[in-house]
């Protein structure tokens, strides 16, 4: 009968087959995909891996500094841990548009991938968190005002470009049997069960503003507490995925005597099965108090919090 022990073992046996001496290049995100496909494939060719981390210094709070303690010290992988970032925010510095910030960070990662991918001096194959549903959709799905979920990880026509094969070793898998997987390869439980994230990261949650390393540290701060409460209060898997906006608004408030003038943001938290349709997460009034409290009195930056209760149609998750 069919396990996931079983499954781990023949995918070793075929990835080691299929690349018997070569070079393997993988490129890492910080999500569960990538974690599996790069821990799978350690384990089957050791240091014939490595793998890319372009970090573009829009992800959250202690992300980046886990993705390289796992990898790097936990699993002994090699790691090439670019910090991109900047040349990132400052190539998006101005920009407000959506699509623009999307095609940017897109672009940029590619090129960032390849310089890294050239600088290690190449490799025969390039290893792919392809899923199954990937596979029967050859097109996945649209998330966004015409955009490709997986836009920013689909490092596009690198593969041909740099004459590599690809090694996908997830491509029978659904999500849930990945995160399996992840287990059974010994992967920490809050990399395995992580919320989707997107690729083009917290950039897309300061919408309609510049983004600059104020604001990031800013809302970062904030996702940061929101997570940690979420997950204290034993919430965080019965949710699809849950994070902060920074808005574009100041709001006036008062601080012990003196007026405040600071940013406000927005809580987001929604259910979903496949991030097509999702519906906002009804959280007590007791915890969002708690939250809205512990956000305003330690980060500063930010006197006002909202909850948005908007559910997809018409909303989307993310806010831009
Ligand atoms: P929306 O906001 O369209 O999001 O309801 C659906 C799902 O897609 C994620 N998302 C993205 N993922 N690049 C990504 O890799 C993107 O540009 C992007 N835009 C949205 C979003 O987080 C949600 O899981």
């Amino acid at each position: 009968d069919w396990t996931m022990a079983a499954f781990k073992d023949q995918a070793i046996a075929k990835i080691r087959q299929q690349v018997g001496k070569g070079k393997v290049i993988c490129g890492l995100s910080g999500g569960v995909d990538s974690s599996v496909v790069a821990a799978l494939i350690h384990e089957a060719i050791g240091d014939q891996l490595t793998c890319v981390y372009v970090d573009h210094g829009l992800m959250r709070l202690g992300e980046s500094e886990q993705v390289v303690s796992v990898f790097r010290d936990r699993f002994n992988i090699n790691l090439v841990h670019k910090d991109a970032s900047d040349l990132f925010l400052g190539r998006l510095a101005g920009m407000t548009d959506p699509e623009q910030k999307r095609k940017t960070i897109g672009g940029l990662f590619i090129d960032v991938f390849e310089e890294e991918a050239k600088r290690i001096g190449g490799a025969d194959f390039l290893a792919q968190g392809t899923l199954y549903p990937d596979v029967i959709e050859s097109v996945s799905f649209i998330g966004g005002p015409s955009v490709t979920i997986k836009s920013h990880h689909n490092v596009g026509g690198l593969p041909e470009r740099m004459n590599m094969k690809l090694v996908e070793p997830l491509r029978e898998l659904f999500k849930d049997e990945v995160r399996e997987l992840g287990r059974e390869l010994g992967l920490p439980d809050e990399m395995v069960g992580r919320h989707p994230f997107p690729g083009p990261g917290l950039a897309i949650r300061i919408p309609g503003q510049e983004i600059t390393r104020d604001k990031l540290e800013i809302l970062k701060k904030a996702d940061a507490i929101y997570l940690e409460e979420i997950r204290n209060a034993g919430l965080y898997d019965a949710i699809w995925q849950a994070f902060t906006v920074l808005l574009p608004v100041r709001t006036v408030g008062v601080m012990g005597d003196s007026r405040s003038y600071d940013y406000a943001c927005a809580l987001r938290a929604v259910t979903s099965t496949d991030g097509m349709t999702a519906d906002f997460y009804p959280f007590d009034m007791a915890f969002l108090g708690r939250v809205v409290n512990r956000i305003i009195n330690e980060c500063k930056g930010i006197n006002r919090v909202t909850y948005d209760v908007t559910s997809k149609p018409p909303g989307t998750i993310e806010w831009e």
